[in-house]
């Protein structure tokens, strides 16, 4: 089982928009997927129109088993850790913890054979749930602005992870609502290979449809699969699939 976090520091970058879609085209492979809803905000929740049932907290505070907690989707292979308001302590929680840092691996080691791959959709900040994300997490996605602070901040987290020797963790930015029609964005496209290996090809355009997500409440390739916003999102998904350390196994063909 591997473990992908969509985060950033900011909120608004587009983690949630991501980590729905991400976590459909892999479903929808045939990989075996968990969306794990993070932010108490409770966006991935809303948007694949799951009822979060009581406290979904009692999973960090260590009272329930995952599958308790867990839900099914309306789609296929797509199962969903979901979350609400009860979850804004998240960080209060941990502080109190001893371990804190290896709660989350914890809590996912009993999913392992049920799952092929889980995706979390962080919440925004830099706190003890973040670094607790960057322990159980195989893989960071970071939606990234094409602005110069927002590239600043991706340098942070790259930093962060070299100075802490995160060993396993490998991180992947792509810049995200993309709009060519703008001097600044087109110019970080074409500079964003000296960011280095961190910094994906893929790259999400500015796109209304993506808005249209939480008004549906749908991924976006079920509702729009060719809308070109939703073809990069596949583009960005095999882009992800390629750089997974280890790899994930092949999904099952039908006969
Ligand atoms: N590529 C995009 N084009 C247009 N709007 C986008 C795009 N990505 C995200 N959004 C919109 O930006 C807002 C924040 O996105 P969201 O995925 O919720 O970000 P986060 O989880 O980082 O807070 C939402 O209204 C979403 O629809
Ligand atoms: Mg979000």
């Amino acid at each position: 089982m591997k473990v992908l976090a969509v985060y950033n520091i900011k909120g608004g970058v587009g983690k949630t928009s991501t980590a729905v879609n991400l976590a459909w085209y892999a479903s929808s492979q045939g990989q075996r997927v968990l969306l794990w809803d993070l932010d108490p905000q409770g966006a991935s929740t809303y948007c694949l129109q799951v009822k979060p049932g009581k406290r979904p907290d009692r999973l960090l505070r260590g009272k329930v088993d995952a599958e308790n907690i867990v839900k099914p989707t309306l789609y296929d292979n797509l199962d969903l850790l979901p979350s609400d308001f009860s979850m804004r302590h998240a960080d209060l929680l941990l502080h109190g913890m001893k371990k804190s840092q290896q709660q989350l691996q914890k809590i996912l080691s009993p999913l392992s054979r049920d799952y092929d791959l889980v995706i979390m959709d962080c919440p925004p900040g830099f706190t003890l749930l973040s670094e607790a994300i960057f322990h159980a997490a195989d893989m960071l996605i970071v939606p990234t602005l094409p602005s110069v602070l927002s590239l600043r901040m991706l340098k942070q987290v790259i930093d962060f992870k070299k100075e802490h020797s995160i060993g396993k963790l490998r991180i992947r930015a792509f810049l995200n609502m993309v709009d060519r029609r703008k001097k600044l964005h087109l110019h970080i496209l074409g500079q964003r290979h000296r960011i280095g290996k961190q910094m994906m090809q893929a790259c999400i355009p500015y796109a209304s449809a993506v808005e249209q997500m939480a008004e549906l409440r749908q991924p976006l390739p079920e509702f729009n699969r060719l809308a070109p916003a939703a073809m990069a999102y596949g583009v960005l998904w095999a882009e992800i699939w390629d750089a997974i350390p280890g790899g994930l196994k092949l999904p099952c063909t039908p006969e």
